[in-house]
């Protein structure tokens, strides 16, 4: 049976999501794809540090392992940051990988310059899980592409934030606590200012204005606001008066075709799309020359919906490339 191998390169809430899904729907992968999907190695921070048992697949703490293995397909990239990842995905394209991503702090700054660079070597990038988790908005917006022009994105898409809200209106739970909910559930990132600050969310739109502009706006133009200095107060009052409090990331095309972006707390009435998306749940509404507006909505962060939009990567890269790739 021919089998695709692959390498994940971190291994935390999302790249033990990507190993999980790859165990558990092993025989689904194969029947749709044609190829038995290995793990080969995996890359830690820690080789010592306590996790799931993982049998017959070497771990390492050495990117070199991953990048000297002859047998590896497809990297699979889940590691916090900026750098070492950038390195580690130019050095991965450069030896003729494919990747799939789920940094978005990474893929926000280094996208456009990942994908010329994958151009360049004739592989694919699978970046799905960069912007509102298991949501699909990245093959959406690539789907609508090929016949209309996106005007406008607006999107709920920090699951943290809309968690803490949602937990603040509903169970009256404070900012803290609410937080450290998220954080136990796995949704948070690493350092969840970047979650409460608005940054997360930014980012995410970042891209999505790389995927539907061909451009980002200049960053320092962009005014972003987190949901870390609402009052607990103001959210119990609105939802009195029938308006809910979301975290809004907006991008839309001026009238001199340039991309103009925000992000912050927005007051919703009971009309709009937004205004029952609640928990970890993301929404993206996006607005086109001829479809109208079209609303996706789903969980946006966590192991399985992350991992899930990884993998639906690697399918769609298995699919594209079933000619090229040389079966182990
Ligand atoms: N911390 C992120 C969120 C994870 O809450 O949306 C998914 O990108």
């Amino acid at each position: 049976m021919p089998s695709i191998k692959v390498a994940i390169l971190g291994f935390g809430t999302v790249g033990e999501g990507v190993y999980r899904i790859l165990q558990e729907k092993r025989d689904e992968i194969k029947k749709s794809t044609g190829f038995t999907v290995e793990v080969e190695i995996i890359l830690v921070k820690d080789k010592n540090k306590k996790r799931m048992p993982i049998k017959g697949i070497q771990i390492t703490d050495n990117f070199q392992d991953i990048l000297n293995n002859p047998e590896i397909d497809i990297v699979f990239e889940a590691i916090v940051g900026e750098e070492p990842a950038y390195t580690y995905l130019s050095d991965t394209i450069e030896k003729g990988c494919h990747i799939i991503t789920a940094n978005k702090k990474m893929f926000a700054e280094h996208g456009p310059a990942l994908m010329k660079h994958a151009e360049f070597r004739n592989v694919q990038i699978g970046y799905e899980a960069t912007v509102a988790g298991g949501v699909p908005i990245i093959r959406t917006v690539t789907n609508l592409l090929s016949g209309d022009q996106v005007k406008r994105i607006q999107g709920i898409l920090n699951g943290t934030s809309n968690f803490i809200l949602t937990k603040m209106r509903k169970e009256g739970s404070s900012f803290k606590e609410a937080l450290f909910e998220a954080q136990r559930k796995g949704f948070a990132e690493a350092d969840p200012s970047d979650d409460v600050s608005g940054m997360d969310a930014f980012r995410k739109l970042m891209i999505l204005s790389s995927l539907a502009f061909g451009e980002q706006p200049d960053w320092d133009e962009v005014p972003v606001v987190g949901i870390d200095h609402l009052p607990s107060n103001e959210i119990t009052d609105a939802a009195k008066e029938d308006y809910r409090y979301r975290h809004v990331a907006d991008i839309w095309l001026d009238e001199k075709g340039e991309p103009q972006g925000t992000v912050g707390p927005a007051l919703i009435g009971a009309n709009h799309p937004f205004f029952n998306i609640d928990g970890v749940d993301n929404a993206v509404i996006v607005e086109t020359e001829y479809l109208g507006s079209l609303t996706v909505v789903g969980p946006g962060a966590g192991m399985y919906p992350t991992g899930s939009a990884m993998i639906a990567d690697l399918i769609h890269i298995i699919r594209q490339q079933e000619a090229v790739l040389i079966p182990n």
